[in-house]
């Protein structure tokens, strides 16, 4: 699978992912199959570590209540999935029905397609329609970065004490830290980082895992 942590040198990256669990064969499919059907789009996809992070978290939260936004061609969804309790459903929103035509046949192949809800559109628009209840586990946000902030303002509410909100992105690939960056997910990302940081009703912590890793857990 992919290696896209920024902060290694490539043999400690092939270091870390070797001391790890093995990626198993449907994920290592999926991730051959979004590189040769999605060329120019596949550095989207998290890592490999990434997927084995996000199914220990949501074991460990014995995740039954999760959000995802952004979910390509279901890497993220899929590892978060797998690591769910029983009874457990992940909704997922996208604004593409080509990239989620993919995940949704690996959901079905990993026997997970009953516990996740797909909801196509643009997220910004249609996840204040979801559920009020202030009850979630688990969010993962992996879409469009000008959005982010939409999406802290709708699932930061929702969210259960103790429920994490996992980040990605969050370096913009080292360029977070120079301002001669002006570009507008550059921008955007910085202002939602400050915004994240100042969030009173959550603990943040950022980590340098990929391109950048926040998880914010709710007081
Ligand atoms: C970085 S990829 C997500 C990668 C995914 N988490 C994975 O593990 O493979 C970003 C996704 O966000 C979706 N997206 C972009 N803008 C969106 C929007 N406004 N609303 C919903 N989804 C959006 C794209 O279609 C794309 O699939």
């Amino acid at each position: 699978m992919s290696r896209r942590d920024i902060n290694l040198i490539p043999e400690l990256d092939d270091y870390t992912q070797a001391h790890s669990t093995r990626t198993d064969d449907l994920l290592a499919e999926l991730a051959d199959e979004t590189r040769a059907s999605l060329p120019s789009n596949a550095q989207m996809q998290i890592s490999a570590i990434q997927s084995k992070f996000l199914t220990m978290l949501a074991r460990s939260l014995k995740v039954t209540r999760a959000v995802e936004i952004g979910t390509f061609t279901g890497m993220s969804s899929l590892s978060i999935a797998r690591g769910m309790a029983e009874g457990g459903r992940l909704v997922c929103f996208d604004i593409s029905e080509e990239f989620t035509s993919v995940a949704r046949k690996y959901w079905e192949r990993a026997g997970v397609a009953d516990r996740i809800e797909l909801r196509i559109g643009d997220a910004k628009e249609i996840l204040g329609d979801f559920d009020p209840a202030p009850e979630l586990d688990l969010c993962f946000i992996d879409a469009d970065k000008t959005g982010y902030l939409t999406y802290w303002a709708e699932l930061s509410k929702r969210m259960r004490p103790g429920g994490i909100i996992v980040v990605d992105n969050v370096f913009q690939g080292g360029r977070i830290i120079d301002e001669a960056e002006q570009g507008a997910n550059v921008v955007a990302m910085r202002e939602f980082n400050r915004v994240v940081a100042d969030d009173e009703r959550f603990d943040v912590v950022m980590l340098p895992i990929s391109d950048g890793l926040t998880l914010a857990q709710r007081r």
